[in-house]
């Protein structure tokens, strides 16, 4: 089967329908042209649709693209924001004064208590924040996400 609209052949998948008429020359009238041209542009459009959405539909899976900062403070330190976020989420687990079982498995020497450790383990803990598997019940808002993700993009500010 060939578009013969188009007045050269292409080998074109076509409807049980068309197949039928392939064994015998017949005569085409306009209108019945026109339809086959009319099918053969719909299934190229739709090839070519699916071409264009699907790279934008990898764009919205970025969650740096989907990063919104609006009501964020302007500047986020430690001091301000970012300690009260941890202390309130995290060093129930991992602090240094935390022994043994209290830490309900948070390995040892990954302590979040006080700012120079909390910038140690900053990238991992943004990982696993923005990942929301930490802490491991989960509970963090996306305002606190926001946050933390935030405070890494500034450069960690004390
Ligand atoms: C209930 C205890 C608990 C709380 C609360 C908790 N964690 Fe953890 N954390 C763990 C355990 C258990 C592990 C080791 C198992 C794992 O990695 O999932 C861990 C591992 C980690 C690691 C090292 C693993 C890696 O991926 O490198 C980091 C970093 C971390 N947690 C950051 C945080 C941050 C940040 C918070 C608060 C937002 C937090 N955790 C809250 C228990 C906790």
């Amino acid at each position: 089967m060939t578009v013969r609209s188009l007045g050269f052949a292409i080998p074109i998948p076509c409807t049980m329908r068309e197949i039928g008429y392939g064994a015998v020359p017949r005569k085409y009238d306009k209108g019945e042209i026109m339809g086959n041209w009319l099918k053969e542009m719909s299934v190229i459009l739709i090839i070519l649709g699916v071409i264009v959405i699907l790279p934008s539909c990898g764009d919205k899976m970025d969650p740096i693209a989907e990063f919104d900062d609006s009501g964020l403070p302007d500047q986020v330190t430690y001091g301000e924001n970012i300690q009260t976020l941890i202390e309130q989420n995290c060093t129930m687990c991992h602090a240094q004064s935390i022994q043994g079982a209290d830490r309900q498995g948070a390995p040892v020497g990954v302590d979040l208590d006080t700012f120079q450790r909390a910038v140690e383990w900053a990238e991992r803990s943004n990982i696993r924040i923005q990942a929301g598997t930490m802490p491991p019940a989960g509970g963090l808002s996306s305002y606190e996400r926001s946050l933390f993700q935030k405070w890494i993009d500034q450069d960690l500010q004390e």
